[in-house]
């Protein structure tokens, strides 16, 4: 039987995904927020002996690198799979960063507020940036620290952007990116306050991750193609991520134009 004669049995699961029906089932009254069990960490620890990199204020390399306003940066921006050899600044990376998971106001222990919306500011996302050529980053894998404004150096790796293109499924501009962002979920941290109803809203919430470093990049005369196509163990075996606690959803490459 052909797969669209049948499109409610083998997309119903998928699609059900997409709504908000789980909610009507969940008793917000016995979630660990409610049950009053300590939310995780709104930041992964950082390995105690990785090197960091304080990286430039992010708000502040912004807006002085900014060649344009909102309105143009929304006309002109497109995903851009082309790259110069020009490297990034380190400036220019704090900038992307601050853009897409900069914190703008810790409010508790258990929450804080940042460059993009979260639903109820659960936040799940880390970001890891694979970079081949980022001025003062030798090439290797850094993740971004926002409550510290630091990255922490990982490991260093002349291969990485191969390594990238390859965990995106040969995608070949990922070689030719200066840096590719990979960010992951920790869904725990919105199972904790949303249970079951967590899993559409961080899908919902990488997507405003995303846009806003197209804005930001466009700004700042740069390039950027979200990538959801990849091969989620390579990606989760370069970053040294578990696959079940935390795992990748989402990347995008960046480089001048
Ligand atoms: C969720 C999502 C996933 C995407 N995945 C890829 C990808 O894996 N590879 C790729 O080359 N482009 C990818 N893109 C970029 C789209 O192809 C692009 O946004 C689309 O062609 C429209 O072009 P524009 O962004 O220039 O308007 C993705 C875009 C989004 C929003």
């Amino acid at each position: 039987m052909n797969s669209r004669q049948d499109p409610v049995k083998r997309f119903e699961r998928n699609r059900f995904f997409l709504k908000d029906t789980i909610r009507q089932s969940i008793d917000f009254g016995s979630t660990e927020q409610s049950r009053q069990v300590p939310a995780p960490p709104l930041q992964k620890p950082c390995p105690a002996d990785a090197l960091r990199i304080d990286l430039p204020d992010g708000a502040a390399a912004m807006a002085r690198l900014c060649s344009m306003g909102v309105t143009e940066a929304i006309r002109q921006r497109e995903s851009v799979r082309s790259y110069s050899a020009g490297a990034l600044t380190l400036e220019e990376l704090g900038a992307l960063l601050w853009a897409t998971q900069g914190v703008r106001r810790v409010l508790s222990p258990a929450s804080a507020l940042r460059t993009v919306p979260s639903a109820g500011a659960r936040h799940s996302f880390e970001t890891y940036v694979a970079a081949s050529r980022v001025e003062d980053l030798p090439s290797g894998l850094y993740r971004y620290l926002p409550f510290d404004g630091q990255l922490a150096q990982l490991y260093l790796d002349g291969q990485i952007g191969r390594k990238a293109a390859y965990a995106c499924l040969g995608q070949r501009f990922v070689a030719n990116a200066a840096a590719t962002f990979f960010w992951t979920t920790i869904p725990a941290r919105v199972e904790w306050r949303y249970d079951l109803a967590a899993h559409k809203v961080i899908a919902i919430d990488a997507g405003h991750v995303c846009q806003n470093l197209y804005l930001a990049c466009t700004a700042l005369g740069g390039g950027t193609c979200a990538i959801a196509a990849y091969d989620q163990e390579a990606c989760d075996r370069l970053l040294g991520v578990d696959g079940d606690e935390e795992f990748t959803v989402y990347l995008a490459s960046v480089g001048k134009r």
